[in-house]
């Protein structure tokens, strides 16, 4: 099993890092722009090995896109990424030229992988790779709802003073204040969320957690970088396992949720061949209608794209 990694940055190296120490993909190639980092980033990851007692090889090269030829997943994390006082949107217009010229470079080489994409904002980044891949939208899995999803679980964790590991939660559309929390689907071992807290309390909780990257960037000027990289490797495990796992990821919408040609986050099964399918839920009014602000947020920014 090979994987390509785009961008050497933070998240790129993170992730890298932490998919060497499981040993369970063969080998690890990064790729980036700026010359020598991903050479000094891999070299450091491969004399953690020893350590590690990981067989996992990691090569780094700059710019050399044929070094990811046959890679079986490609996970795109290049682009700029937020500072202080941007939101993700700002990143649009930069961000849209790295992600489509990456994902051809890298997609006639690699004709059978699967794609992950972290670059922001992640919704429209994950359609960008979608339209230049030309390959099925099942391919191309958009990573935002499993970290969504663990920052909220963290901050209600630290409000119930309960492990984090059993929360159950869900959170749909995009990647961005616009997401949409299913309260209905929060549980604590199985216990409804109702028996904890009210919805209005949750709401606070909500609300940080569209804050949670603000936060940090607000601390350390930069964008976050440990939870989106463990994100990313829950999903390249549950590929390589066939786990079958069920995670809200940004897919293109062809009719499911009454949404049609852009991408947002929805609960999708993960297996080998990608997104197995999508989980369709019935959703009640208020949930419809927070789905249909993310819908209305996202389809602006690709209308201002096409036109
Ligand atoms: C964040 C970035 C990765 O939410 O979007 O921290």
């Amino acid at each position: 099993m090979k994987v390509t990694i785009i961008g050497s940055g933070n998240v790129g190296a993170t992730c890298a890092s932490i998919l060497a120490q499981k040993d369970i993909v063969d080998e690890i190639i990064l790729l980036d722009s700026k010359e020598k980092l991903s050479e000094g980033k891999s070299l450091d990851i491969s004399q953690m090995t020893p350590i590690t007692r990981s067989n996992t090889k990691v090569w780094g090269f700059h710019c050399d896109f044929s070094k990811s030829r046959n890679s079986e997943i490609i996970i795109i994390t290049c682009g700029i990424t937020r500072k202080a006082n941007m939101s993700r949107d700002d990143l649009v217009q930069c961000n849209m030229n790295i992600i489509a010229s990456v994902t051809k470079k890298s997609q006639h080489l690699s004709p059978n992988a699967k794609f992950i994409v972290v670059s922001n904002p992640l919704d429209i980044m994950t359609y960008i790779c979608y339209i230049n891949a030309k390959i099925s939208r099942f391919r191309i899995i958009g990573m935002a709802g499993i970290l969504d999803c663990a920052r909220y679980k963290y901050f209600l964790s630290k409000k119930l003073n309960v492990s984090s590991y059993d929360i159950q939660s869900l959170f749909l559309g995009s990647h961005g204040d616009t997401m949409v929390p299913l309260y209905r689907y929060t549980s604590i071992s199985g216990i409804p969320i109702t028996e904890f807290i009210s919805e209005i309390e949750n709401d606070i909780l909500i609300n940080k957690t569209k804050k949670g990257g603000e936060e940090i960037i607000n601390y350390i000027g930069n964008s976050a970088w440990m939870a989106p990289s463990i994100s990313i490797v829950e999903i390249i495990e549950a590929i390589i396992k066939d786990s079958k796992r069920i995670f809200p990821c940004s897919i293109l919408l062809k009719g499911e949720y009454n949404i049609h040609n852009i991408c947002l986050g929805v609960p999708v099964v993960i297996g080998k061949s990608g997104i197995d399918r999508i989980i369709e839920l019935k959703l009640n009014e208020k949930e419809k209608y927070l789905l249909k602000q993310s819908e209305k947020q996202i389809q602006k920014i690709i209308y201002r794209l096409r036109t």
